[in-house]
Parts: C-alpha cells; sequence; structure tokens
C-alpha cells in the first residue's frame, strides 16, 4: 500500500492535509473497485487524473489525497454539486475544478491536458460514449469506467453489463470487469488500456 493508503480495522483509509480518514466503499465506488478488484492502488503520489462526474467531491478528495504532487481535474455539469466541490477544493491544491459538460473534452483541455488516467462516475445513457470521446481526446495510460446498467437502459443489469464490456471489448486491449453491485446496486467497474 502507498504511505497515503492504509487499512485499519477492516476500513480503508487515505491520509490527506487533515490526517488520516475513513475511505467508505459504500460513498465512494473508486473505494469498492480497490475492494472488489484487490488491486494494489494504481496511481502514483504525481499522477495527473481526468476526473468525469466528481459530484461533491467524496471521492476526488481520496483521489487528491493519493496524488498530492499530481492533479485532478474534475469535471461536473451540476452547479449545486460544484459548490460543494470549490469546498473541497480549497483544502486541495492539485484539485481543479470545472464547471462543464464531460460530452466536451475540449472545454476542459487547459485543466487536463497531458492527464494518463481517465476516471468516470457519471451514470448517463450515453455513459460508454462519453467515456470513448475523452479518451480519444486525451489519448490517457489508463481508465476506470464505473457503468450503472439502469444508467444505459432499462433491463436485467448482467445482460446490460456484457454488453457494454462486449463494447469496451470491441475498443480497449485491456479490459477487466470487477463487480462492485454489493456496495454500488447495478454498477460494474472497469479498468480499461489500449
Ligand atoms: C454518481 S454521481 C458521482 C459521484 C462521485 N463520482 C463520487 O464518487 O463522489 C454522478 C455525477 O455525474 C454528474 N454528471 C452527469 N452527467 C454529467 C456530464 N455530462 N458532465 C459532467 N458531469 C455529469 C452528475 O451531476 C453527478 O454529480
Amino acid at each position: 500500500m502507498s504511505e497515503r493508503l492504509r487499512t485499519r480495522r477492516g476500513r480503508l483509509q487515505t491520509r490527506g492535509p487533515g490526517g488520516w480518514r475513513d475511505w467508505n466503499p459504500w460513498r465512494s465506488k473508486l473505494a469498492a473497485w480497490l475492494r472488489a478488484s484487490r488491486r494494489e492502488w494504481p496511481l502514483e503520489p504525481d499522477a495527473r487524473v481526468l476526473y468525469l462526474g466528481a459530484a461533491e467531491g467524496t471521492t476526488v478528495s481520496h483521489v487528491c489525497d493519493l496524488c498530492p504532487q499530481g492533479m485532478v481535474a474534475a469535471v461536473e455539469v451540476s452547479p449545486t454539486a460544484m459548490a460543494e466541490l470549490l469546498v473541497v477544493a480549497e483544502r486541495y491544491q492539485n484539485l481543479l475544478p470545472v464547471l462543464t459538460d464531460a460530452h466536451f473534452p475540449a472545454r476542459y483541455a487547459p485543466q487536463a491536458e497531458g492527464c494518463g488516467f481517465l476516471y468516470q462516475d457519471v451514470a448517463q445513457r450515453d455513459q460508454l460514449a462519453i467515456f470513448r470521446r475523452n479518451w480519444e481526446f486525451y489519448r490517457p495510460r489508463q481508465g476506470l469506467l464505473m457503468l450503472k446498467a439502469p444508467g444505459i437502459r432499462a433491463g436485467v443489469p448482467k445482460a446490460v453489463l456484457d454488453e457494454a464490456e462486449a463494447e469496451l471489448r470491441e475498443t480497449f486491449a485491456t479490459v477487466e470487469r470487477s463487480d462492485i453491485a454489493k456496495w454500488a446496486k447495478g454498477h460494474a467497474a472497469f479498468w480499461v488500456e489500449d
């Protein structure tokens, strides 16, 4: 584990400006993915991350803890969520919040240029298309896509996610699926590389 990530009494924690704090997999799909995939934390402390669907910054803040010398460009379309995210940004010099729509990658090029990692959690019908468009624009090395089956269309989540996985396999050389439905109903996480 990194010196900023640990497990204490079964609870995942990250260390940020205020010390160690819990990283709850029921509130953060990224923490759920770490549990489900059993992978090591994948990012270097100086990683540059493009984060789509930042919401109020719950998960973003933990990524900022873990990439203290890097940068997290956090894109969020809701002004209400952005108001909360701006409060989080006061604590993190490596957090660059952007109020805009993730359908338009060029709009946040000044903040996201050079990112090596793409993280997306937007729960929209066209979430696969949004991910591909950003991937093609920024060409990161790795990505993690949190897919919500009911966000794509109605139906049995497993069948919808199987279909999405098949689509991802047409584009990416590496696709690793993790089942995070225990923590986030109807969701799966997809780790991808070119
Ligand atoms: C499930 S929440 C994200 C939770 C957050 N990733 C976390 O773990 O703390 C999804 C967020 O995506 C945002 N969103 C939806 N469509 C978007 C878009 N096209 N561009 C940017 N953000 C979007 C929503 O406003 C919402 O805040």
